[in-house]
């Protein structure tokens, strides 16, 4: 299992609390980097997965994992770096560069949030993952207190994910106000939602399923079920919880 920092799990918080409603154009900020491209220096990193492509087939085909991978969160990583580099050279720059801090700012919250949810969407699955977490894990525990049992809370996450409109995130995350898991939607991942750490993100983007399954996401959130690292969610739970310490 990966370790997952402190430093991360702040970002994640803020990542989907703390960002404002934008709007505007994204056009620049979404922009698709060329294939092959290594990101950029900068202080993001794309981070190695944590198994092979093809690990975990024949839910998750290994073509889309490596192009998901490789290309697509790549390209979050990148751009979050040139956006940083982009605000650090205004600052120097200043005059009429100044007027750039928006775009370079809604870059920066696009990209940087997809690289964030991309790095605990790998760590979410695993080879021979899924069923149901551990019966004595925080995790188990804590989904049958908020949410009845697990299948109901697996009927929720799955509806939920499958009723992002257009491309977003299906996402379990933990309330700290409440002590409380929710199951929320993102569809535009750069904006806020709740302040909430997520645990278990689900990327209903077309690029993680379509090779495979087309139209059919429901599908492949069925498979998504299937290679769940839940004893990672177990660990972003118990992280999350000493937040409230
Ligand atoms: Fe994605």
């Amino acid at each position: 299992m990966a370790n997952i920092s402190r430093r991360e799990m702040l970002g994640s918080a803020a990542l989907v609390g703390g960002w404002m409603m934008m709007g505007g154009d994204l056009a620049a900020a979404q922009a698709t980097p060329p294939a092959g491209d290594k990101p950029a220096d900068g202080p993001y990193q794309l981070p190695d997965l944590p198994y092979g492509y093809a690990d975990l087939e024949p839910h998750i085909d290994a073509q889309t994992v490596k192009l998901h991978h490789d290309v697509h969160h790549a390209g979050y990583v990148r751009n979050a770096n040139a956006a940083v580099a982009r605000l650090q050279e205004i600052r120097e720059t200043g005059g009429e560069s100044i007027k750039d801090v928006r775009n370079a700012t809604l870059a920066l919250a696009f990209n940087l949030s997809g690289a964030i949810l991309h790095g605990i969407y790998w760590q979410n699955m695993k080879k021979d993952g899924g069923g149901e977490p551990a019966a004595d894990s925080d995790i188990a525990a804590t989904i049958k207190r908020d949410f009845g049992s697990f299948d109901a809370f697996a009927g929720n996450f799955q509806a939920a994910a499958a009723q992002v409109a257009g491309s977003g995130w299906g996402i379990l995350s933990y309330e700290p106000l409440a002590d409380r898991l929710l199951v929320l939607q993102v569809e535009k991942h750069e904006n806020s939602c709740v302040w909430a750490v997520p645990l278990l993100v689900c990327d209903v983007w077309e690029h993680a399923y379509y090779l495979a399954y087309q139209n059919r996401r429901s599908d492949y959130i069925k498979a998504f079920m299937r290679v769940i690292n839940w004893e990672d969610v177990d660990q972003r739970l118990r992280q999350a919880r000493k937040f409230r310490d």
